[in-house]
């Protein structure tokens, strides 16, 4: 039975004893397969190993997860058969067609980019679902076990780029700019071979090179382009990171353009809601957990602080599933910790997630 350290453990991992804080306070139970949820809350008690399964997962595991899926796949059936989500299936598809022809003709033969038809598509995506982060997020999820292209990928950024652009109050110029950058930040990877890019298991550090030339790629074929030096940025610089870890500058804090932190931000958030066969691909939660376990310094606070918030305060008045298998309703945020609300039983009684540190939340019902 292996000894992990905690910044080597990996969702999916299984814990093979219960974890106790230094004042015995339960923080996990035996045979609970990792989230990122319940790494960062580990490390927040000061947990530094944990005791995990090795080989195959043990059957109380493989249960868990199953009542899990099954939760998250009843609530995107339900969402499915919506005609709103119909309507806005017919929509994204129609978008991502526009994106994907205006770019191969851009690429292949160097035609002007369709700024109005781009932006169009992209819009109206928008507007008619930015009500809440909820409904939108939870339908371009849905979305995501049909299709994965890059040019998915791209509408997706867009419209998430959008959405924190408009919670910073952006006027509609700066939102075009910013929605346009975004559904442009990828548009170098028609450059790199697709057998690096779809290539299954792990890259090369040669091939890895490969795929990072995207961004200088990417800013190349915009350059012959009538756009807004910040609108090209976009795809030059939406792989730098606020503590100067990203590429291909290594550009720190303000010297990244906003539309380019923003994008980082967005890109980020869709590479990592696909689905994985250990945990619901829906849950914000993990979301959240993810942004954190991955250092919230990476990202320009005043975005990443907005974009967290409004998540976690969308699912207020929702319905979840926690590890323990309890229904409850979320009834209210907690600021200092996004993944710890409060929470409410069918009878009645509340509880703050903070408070319990052996609970979290893991499906959306
Ligand atoms: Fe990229
Ligand atoms: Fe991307």
């Amino acid at each position: 039975m292996p000894r992990v350290e905690i910044d080597k453990l990996r969702e999916g991992m299984v814990v093979s004893r219960d974890i106790r804080n230094t004042k015995n306070q339960l923080l996990l139970v035996r045979d609970s397969v990792l989230t990122n949820q319940m790494i960062t809350q580990l490390a927040c008690y000061g947990i530094d190993s944990v005791f995990v399964v090795e080989g195959e997962m043990p059957q109380a595991a493989k249960e868990n997860l199953m009542k899990f899926k099954e939760v998250d796949e009843a609530y995107i059936k339900k969402l499915l058969k919506t005609p709103k989500f119909q309507r806005f299936k017919k929509n994204y598809f129609e978008s991502v067609d526009a994106i994907e022809v205006n770019f191969n003709d851009i690429v292949s033969r160097g035609a002007s980019l369709d700024r109005e038809k781009l932006l169009e598509g992209a819009n109206k995506l928008f507007e008619e679902n930015s009500s809440t982060a909820y409904t939108l997020l939870g339908m371009l999820n849905a979305l995501k076990l049909t299709d994965d292209s890059t040019y998915c990928h791209s509408v997706n950024v867009a419209i998430i780029a959008r959405m924190i652009g408009s919670w910073m109050n952006f006027e509609e110029k700066q939102l075009n700019d910013l929605t346009l950058g975004a559904l442009l930040h990828d548009i170098g990877k028609c450059s790199v071979p697709d057998e690096i890019l779809k290539k299954r298991g792990k890259l090369l550090p040669r091939e890895y090179e490969i795929i990072k030339m995207h961004t200088t790629y990417g800013y190349g074929i915009l350059r012959g382009q009538d756009l807004d030096p910040d609108v090209m940025d976009v795809a030059l610089h939406h792989h730098e990171r606020n503590d100067g870890s990203g590429y291909p500058h290594g550009l720190e804090g303000l010297n990244i353009g906003e539309y380019s932190a923003i994008t980082a931000i967005a890109d980020v958030y869709d590479a990592m809601t696909s689905p994985r066969i250990y945990r619901a691909a829906m849950c914000p939660f993990d979301v959240i957990a993810t942004y954190e376990r991955e250092g919230l310094q990476k990202y320009d606070a005043r975005y990443i602080t907005k974009f967290l918030r409004k998540i976690a305060d969308s699912y207020i008045n929702c319905e979840v599933m926690m590890n323990n298998g309890d229904v409850v309703r979320v009834i209210n945020s907690n600021e200092k910790r996004l993944t710890r609300p409060m929470v409410q039983y069918a009878d009645g009684t509340i509880i703050k997630l903070e408070e319990h540190p052996e609970l979290y939340i893991q499906a959306i019902t």
